[in-house]
C-alpha cells in the first residue's frame, strides 16, 4: 500500500503537519512518499494507492502553488488515471477559527473528488480532534492571538490519527477490491 502526500508550504508549518501525517500512515503500514507540490510528479499520483494534500492558508483559500500543482495534473483528469484512488486533506492556518482552514480544505477535497477519488473526513475519535480537528480534516492554527504557535504537538497528534485512519481506509478498500477480483 503505497500513501503520497503532497504539500505546498512556504515557511515550513504545512511541511511539519505533513511529517505527523506521514509518520501515522507509516505505523498503519503504509509505504508513504511525501513531497512538496514543486516536487510532485505525475508518476507519483499515479503509482500511489491514497493521496493526501496539504497547504498553507493563504488570503482565505489554497496556496497559489496547489493551484497550479492542480492545473499541472490535469492531463491525470483527462484520463480517468485516478479514478477509485483514496483522498485526503489537511491545512495550517495563521488565525484562530476563522482563517479560511475549512474552505482550503474544501478546495483540497473538491480536485481530489473532480479526479472521481473517495474522500477520508476526520472523524471527532481521533486524538488531537479537540485542538486541530475539523470533519474536513487536520487543521495546525500557527499564528493564534493567545497561546503556542502550531503546528503544536496536539496538531501533529491529529496529522498522526489522520494519516493512520488514511491508511487503515486504504489497506480495507485495497483487500475489498482484491476480494472482487478474486
Ligand atoms: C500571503 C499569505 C497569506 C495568508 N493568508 C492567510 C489567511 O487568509 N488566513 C489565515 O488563517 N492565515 C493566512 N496566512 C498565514 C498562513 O496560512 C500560515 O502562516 C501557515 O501556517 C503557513 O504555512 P507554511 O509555513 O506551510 O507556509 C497567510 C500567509 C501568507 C504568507
Amino acid at each position: 500500500m503505497q500513501i503520497l502526500i503532497v504539500f505546498a508550504s512556504q515557511t515550513g508549518r504545512t511541511a511539519k503537519l505533513a511529517e505527523a501525517v506521514a509518520e501515522g500512515a507509516a505505523e498503519a503500514g503504509a509505504e508513504v512518499a511525501c513531497k512538496s507540490v514543486e516536487e510532485a510528479e505525475a508518476a507519483d499520483l499515479t503509482a500511489a494507492d491514497a493521496i493526501v494534500l496539504g497547504s498553507g492558508v493563504h488570503m482565505g483559500g489554497i496556496e497559489s502553488s496547489m493551484r497550479a500543482f492542480f492545473e499541472r495534473m490535469a492531463p491525470l483528469w483527462m484520463q480517468g488515471e485516478l479514478v477509485g484512488k483514496l483522498g485526503a486533506a489537511f491545512v495550517t492556518a495563521g488565525a484562530g477559527a476563522r482563517g479560511g482552514g475549512e474552505l482550503a480544505l474544501l478546495s483540497l477535497l473538491a480536485n481530489l473528488a473532480e479526479h472521481g477519488m473517495l474522500l477520508v473526513p476526520m472523524h471527532n475519535r481521533m486524538a488531537g480532534f479537540g485542538s486541530a480537528g475539523c470533519h474536513w480534516g487536520p487543521v495546525a492554527w500557527t499564528n493564534p492571538r493567545a497561546g503556542e504557535p502550531g503546528p503544536t504537538a496536539a496538531h501533529c497528534d491529529a496529522g498522526r490519527a489522520h494519516g493512520r485512519h488514511v491508511a487503515e481506509c486504504t489497506a480495507r478498500w485495497l483487500a475489498g477490491s482484491d476480494a472482487v477480483k478474486g
